[in-house]
């Protein structure tokens, strides 16, 4: 646990840097399961990419921690907890792949906002300068898959729907209590 003699204002970047950890180890839980379900050789294929992206990127954020002098905690993951009460317990292939999608977007999207901060240590732009080129790239590959799916199933479409509605929503919910409560807006991992 991160000891009491660090000043407050410090604790806040290693909460912030434990909660990239999680969501990260948690893609990577996703995308093993997502692994096992694949049905062509490409998708095989990118989703063993995409596999190592994610523990290298877990390893990564627990590295730049550790640069810094912070340590690994356990934090809750409120954006993926509403998402999932929002979306309901994904069943099949195309409903993972959906909420996956959804998930990869608001990740890349907190990333990114994280990098416009001007004064952030050098371990952590450097960080995410190499995820985020990753987290692209998921993000394309999995749209384009659901685009291929949908032209031939036509549910698929509606099921990309819901995975917005349900990504929308839980960050509503999140940005509503973060004003409550007078904390920083957009994290969402
Ligand atoms: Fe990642
Ligand atoms: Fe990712």
């Amino acid at each position: 646990m991160i000891t009491h003699d660090i000043p407050q204002d410090e604790l806040e970047p290693m909460w912030l840097l434990n909660q990239y950890r999680a969501a990260e180890v948690h893609g990577a839980g996703v995308i093993l399961r997502l692994s096992r379900l694949a049905d062509s050789l490409q998708l095989r294929n990118d989703l063993s990419r995409h596999l190592r992206d994610e523990a290298v990127h877990a390893w990564l954020w627990t590295k730049a921690i550790n640069d810094l002098g912070g340590d690994i905690v356990e934090v809750d993951e409120p954006y993926q907890t509403r998402l999932a009460s929002h979306f309901g317990i994904p069943r099949t292939l195309d409903e993972m792949l959906a909420l996956t999608w959804v998930s990869e977007r608001r990740g890349v999207e907190q990333y990114v906002e994280h990098l416009d901060v001007r004064e952030i240590p050098s371990v952590i732009r450097r960080t995410l300068r190499g995820i985020i080129k990753d987290e692209n790239w998921h993000v394309s590959y999995i749209q384009e898959e659901l685009e291929r799916r949908a032209l031939a199933d036509r549910k698929v479409q509606d099921i990309m729907d819901r995975a917005l509605v349900a990504d929308q929503r839980a960050v509503e919910e999140l940005k509503a209590e973060e004003a409550a409560v007078g904390a920083q807006p957009g994290r969402v991992t």
